[in-house]
């Protein structure tokens, strides 16, 4: 028998959700990816450019005319000019930018600090690469970072935090303040950064998103992910960028090169295109999401679900304990889904130890407005 190098890792939550909600027909708001498609054009122009023969090999660092629209983009949010040579990397999905980002950073015996309710991906990366995760759980029921506790959790170890605002499952932001206020703790250290800004667009009721890249000091010592699935609609294309200053980029590109060596070159040429044709595109998804979170919470309004307006992503937290407080959440996840006809994620599953009466779980409404109104009528119903 092979020894597993990830003994903890089965099936996922989200791979078994999804399939629950497949056969038993279940409206599936688990797992985060939207039930309509990307823009018209930008799938029109994938299929340009297989035609046109843009089939071999892309750039190792990414196609030079995606990153220059990804620089360019980057100076219109947040006011940073990036070199597109020099800190953009290309890579083949969010997931593996932080999994080279990772491989890069630690090394056997280096610890990572990463918050719970916490993104399933980083943990076992970290194993890979010989470290141990470090979980600090954030405040509830705000899901705020408690600085006593990330302090505590320092130590000599430590070699990496990795910040995730907006953050997944909780739509919680991480702020400008908080920024400053990490960046005066981990100032006499040799402590690195990944920050996961997948949801980066999905910001709503007017915040800013406060971006790493917008922070001198700490992104002097950051790889910034985010994920052109997220921002364009298609997440099956696992296509993503990382950002970080030269040095950073020179060694995240040494382990990029031999896991994948470069992303899908179609799929970044009509990117590219499409981001120099449309910039107003990521300007206009506040709002477009922020529409949906609405039509879903509004109709949610006369159930027994509680719950607080998501400040950002495309998932919704609601408390069901005045409805079922006798499950915990990974039973009602699954009672909901047979019973009622809704796939949901039990927020349990982000958390290395869960608060014992925690009673909550995630809906996606990256969906369209029918499946919206179908889901909230049966969710109404209970
Ligand atoms: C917080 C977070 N990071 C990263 C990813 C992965 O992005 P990608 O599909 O581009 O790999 C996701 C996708 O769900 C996510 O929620």
């Amino acid at each position: 028998m092979i020894t597993s190098k990830l003994p903890h890792v089965g099936t996922t939550i989200f791979t078994r959700m999804s399939q629950l909600a497949a056969e038993t027909g279940a409206l599936n708001l688990s797992q985060g990816f939207p039930d309509f498609d990307g823009p018209q054009a930008l799938r029109d122009a994938v299929a340009r450019h297989i035609a046109a023969g843009h089939n071999q090999y892309a750039p190792l660092a990414g196609l030079p005319a995606l990153r220059q629209q990804v620089a360019a983009k980057i100076a219109r949010s947040y006011g940073r000019t990036v070199d597109m040579d020099g800190e953009v990397t290309i890579a083949p999905g969010a997931t593996q930018g932080i999994f080279c980002a990772i491989q890069t950073l630690i090394r056997p015996g280096d610890e990572a600090i990463v918050f719970d309710p916490c993104y399933d991906s980083y943990e076992p990366s970290v194993e890979l690469a010989g470290g141990r995760c470090v979980h600090v759980p954030l405040a509830l029921p705000d899901f705020a970072i408690d600085w006593q506790r990330l302090a505590d959790a320092l130590s000599p170890r430590t070699r990496l935090i990795v910040l995730n605002s907006p953050h997944n499952p909780s739509g919680a932001l991480i702020s400008r303040a908080d920024l400053d206020r990490l960046a005066a703790l981990i100032r006499d250290r040799d402590i690195y950064l990944i920050s996961d800004e997948v949801y980066e667009h999905l910001v709503f009721d007017g915040a800013r998103h406060a971006s790493v890249l917008a922070h001198e000091e700490l992104y002097a010592r950051a790889f910034v992910v985010s994920s052109f699935g997220k921002t364009y609609h298609v997440t099956g294309w696992k296509t993503g960028y990382v950002v970080a200053p030269p040095a950073l980029t020179a060694e995240l590109r040494k382990v990029h090169q031999y896991v994948s060596f470069c992303g899908v070159t179609p799929l970044q040429w009509a990117l590219a295109d499409y981001m120099a044709e449309h910039p107003e595109h990521v300007e206009e998804l506040p709002a477009f999401y922020q529409a949906k979170r609405d039509l879903f919470c509004d109709l949610l309004k006369d159930s027994r679900f509680s719950f607080q307006r998501a400040p950002g992503t495309y998932f919704q937290l609601a408390d069901y304990s005045a409805i079922r407080d006798d499950l915990d959440d990974v039973a009602m996840a699954e009672w909901l889904t047979r019973e009622h006809g809704v796939a949901t994620i039990p927020v349990s599953v982000f958390y290395q130890e869960p608060p014992k009466d925690l009673r909550l779980v995630r809906f996606c409404f990256a969906k369209r407005e029918d499946t919206l109104r179908q889901a909230a009528e049966k969710l109404c119903a209970i």
